[in-house]
């Protein structure tokens, strides 16, 4: 044949393969899982259901938006059957719909008379159980693929492995943050002139990668699940030209060639490997190359030049254009390293509802207390970053003085300035301390933080609700000035303003209860934090301590109100207290303990604003507040009625922060 007629049949024959839809290409069956635990026998309700929840869920997942649906059916332990699919983001309905109609076959046979059966295709999954899994995301089951025993052969198999790992966390950053309603991504790394050498006769020059992630999971929560399965790969994977997770609730997978549809999302260049001056010597000298490096070497080094103006001038427009300001509030992340000694444990603070305390010490600065944020929702670098910046211009006397930011890839810091004396429960609630909290010093605490929050209520540029404050939450300087810290945190988990939140965050025993119920969100819900915490620093006890007594009195809320009710409110008061003088002790005791009743009564409406609250600090006595009715209880048994209707909880209790999400 002549060469022309051949070159035109390729051309013919590429034509026509480009032109196959999806949904016609060979399905490939990855692996599949007979969780044996328990069986069903033949021809039982349990066994026409399981048909029932697949045949549903091929008929619904591909009309949805996401390719993602769950579904069950049946009553009782010998009918009720859960179940979810899923089809790969780059599917398109027609290929979605014929990849979960080869599942039960796969279900049935592979698995005949498991309960508990999941299946995965190279471009969908498909789980039925007799446990309800649908609504508690959970990863633990991970098989391991690695279809091909091929192998990157020679000394460079690490960076080959490096170069996977880089990829991976690039692509499951997109499929967390970028991709909506699907949480999907596809990328490719290409690793430059020389490729990696391997077992098979081809030389690789691409690294090609998909990940994903069951819809209804928050993007922190993804990305978190696609990390637990990334930490694993180098080991797993060493060298390997290819390899999978196939799991329900995220699953990756990468390879050698092309093995998804459509442009990757995200496109990377291995970076440079320097040569090694062992292999230089080999070659002999030839004056093209020096000619060749050296003019490559001027090449470079001009655009060098170029680029480093080129930023010099966006940067300089960037500035004239946002806040000159922001600039000075944003910190490099070498510096905060090395100010706190790479987060050395030594430096470690503590650890608080949203990360990690690391002490820390910049030489213009002095000493610092950096916040390493761990978990944030899924807004973009960049809108996290404005965020941060607005809430690092807030300046009050009575917020701790956050100094800056840093924001650079999975780190996100936040630089505060640092105070010796802690935060207020070290005081508080530690019997020793508590001694150097004389009354006076707690008014002043009382008075402070009542000024900060409504600072933060009122009086700052945008209105921040803080949702978390509680002892642990207030700082104090080294005259015993309150702090409020971790305001503006809350809106970074849910960026919504609307007064319906999705997420609760927040500290048991702190909460109010329409905001711990039902999710609204306003700024009532602190004043009611602040009663709480007037009552313990009156009171020298923690809202969760239990007190001895009859049983409707073992809460502390419960407690004041009992000697409220009785008209023995000053017998509550820390005995600390009480040896001093009286009289005008007495009266500021009894004016804080009712004004902290109001603060706590169930109708947020009932409670007054931050700005009463100072009005009646101010007052002489008590004898013009209104009268407080049966204050809202603490949740002493809040877990039960939590989960009902916020789709997402980020709770603290004692410090140690608890996060759970629900599907949307
Ligand atoms: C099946 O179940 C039995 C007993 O419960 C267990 O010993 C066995 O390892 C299981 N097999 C698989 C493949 O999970
Ligand atoms: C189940 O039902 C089918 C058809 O109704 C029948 O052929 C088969 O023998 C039954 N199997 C058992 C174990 O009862
Ligand atoms: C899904 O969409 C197709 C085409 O629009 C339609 O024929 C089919 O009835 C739909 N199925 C369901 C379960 O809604
Ligand atoms: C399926 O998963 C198991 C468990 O991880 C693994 O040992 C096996 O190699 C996998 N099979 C295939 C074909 O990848």
């Amino acid at each position: 044949m002549a060469a022309p007629a051949l070159s035109l049949s390729l051309v013919l024959l590429w034509l026509l393969l480009s032109m196959i839809p999806n949904h016609c290409r060979a399905l490939e069956l990855m692996n599949w899982s007979c969780n044996n635990g328990s069986s069903y026998a033949p021809n039982t309700t349990y066994e026409t259901n399981a048909h029932r929840i697949l045949a549903t869920l091929s008929a619904t997942t591909p009309n949805t938006s996401a390719f993602f649906a769950t579904a069950s059916t049946g009553r009782g332990a010998d009918a009720a059957v859960w179940g979810l699919a899923l089809c790969r983001g780059d599917t398109d309905r027609a290929g979605c719909a014929s990849c979960l109609a080869a599942v039960p076959a796969v279900a049935f046979n592979e698995c005949g008379g498991d309960m508990d059966v999941t299946v995965f295709y190279d471009r969908c999954l498909a789980r039925f159980s007799f446990d309800d899994f649908t609504a508690r995301p959970d990863n633990t089951e991970v098989l391991i693929g690695s279809p091909s025993a091929d192998r990157i052969t020679g000394s460079d198999s690490g960076r080959f492995d490096a170069l996977v790992y880089d990829l991976a966390g690039a692509v499951a950053d997109w499929a967390a943050y970028n991709s909506t309603p699907r949480r999907y991504a596809a990328g490719v790394m290409a690793t430059g002139e020389n490729g990696f050498t391997s077992t098979t006769e081809d030389v690789v020059h691409n690294i090609y990668s998909v990940v994903e992630c069951t819809p209804d999971q928050a993007p922190a929560a993804c990305r978190a699940c696609l990390e637990a399965l990334r930490v694993d790969m180098p080991k797993v994977f060493a060298g390997r030209m290819g390899g999978r997770f196939d799991a329900v609730w995220c699953n990756f997978r990468y390879e050698t060639f092309v093995f998804f549809d459509g442009d990757p999302a995200v496109k990377l260049v291995a970076p440079p490997v320097r040569p090694q001056n062992g292999n230089k010597r080999r070659h002999p000298i030839n004056p093209a190359t020096v000619l060749a490096s050296i003019l490559g070497a001027f090449v470079i080094l001009l655009s060098v030049f170029i680029i480093c103006l080129w930023r010099k001038l966006q940067a300089k427009r960037y500035a004239a254009e946002k806040d000159v300001d922001s600039g000075s509030l944003l910190f490099d992340l070498a510096t905060i390293r090395k100010a706190t000694d790479n987060f050395a444990e030594d430096n470690k603070l503590g650890h608080g509802g949203f990360g990690a305390v690391y002490k820390g010490f910049l030489p213009d600065v002095g000493e610092i207390a950096v916040k390493r944020l761990d978990k944030t929702s899924g807004q973009g670098l960049e809108q996290l970053r404005n965020e941060l910046l607005l809430v690092a211009k807030l300046r009050h006397n009575n917020l701790a003085k956050l100094l800056g930011v840093c924001i650079k890839g999975e780190e996100k810091l936040l630089v505060y300035e640092y105070l010796p004396n802690r935060s207020l429960d070290n005081f508080l609630f530690d019997p020793e301390k508590r001694r150097q909290l004389s009354w006076e010093t707690r008014y002043r605490i009382i008075h402070g933080i009542a000024r900060g929050l409504l600072y933060l209520h009122e009086d700052s540029q945008i209105k921040i609700i803080h949702r978390d404050l509680k002892a642990s939450n207030v700082l104090l300087d080294s005259s015993m000035n309150p702090k409020i810290s971790d305001f503006g945190l809350a809106r970074l988990f849910d960026g919504t303003k609307t007064t319906v939140t999705s997420q609760v965050v927040g500290t048991l025993g702190y909460m109010a209860p329409e905001y711990a119920v039902l999710g609204h969100l306003s700024v009532k819900l602190d004043v009611y934090s602040f009663g709480v915490l007037v009552l313990e620093i009156v009171t020298g006890r923690k809202n969760t301590d239990v007190f001895n007594g009859d049983d409707e009195s073992n809460h502390l809320l419960s407690y004041v109100w009992d000697h409220w009710l009785k008209g023995t409110p000053l017998e509550i008061a820390d005995v600390l207290l009480l040896c001093g003088s009286q009289g005008p002790l007495d009266r500021e005791l009894l004016k804080c303990l009712h004004l902290a009743l109001l603060c706590v009564q169930e109708n947020p409406a009932d409670r007054p604003t931050m700005l009463s609250v100072l009005v009646m600090l101010h007052d002489v006595d008590n004898t013009s507040f209104a009268l407080p009715s049966k204050p809202a209880f603490a949740f002493a048994d809040v877990g039960n009625t939590m989960s009902s209707s916020p789709s997402a909880v980020v709770l603290s209790i004692n410090d140690v922060s608890i996060s759970e999400f629900h599907p949307r």
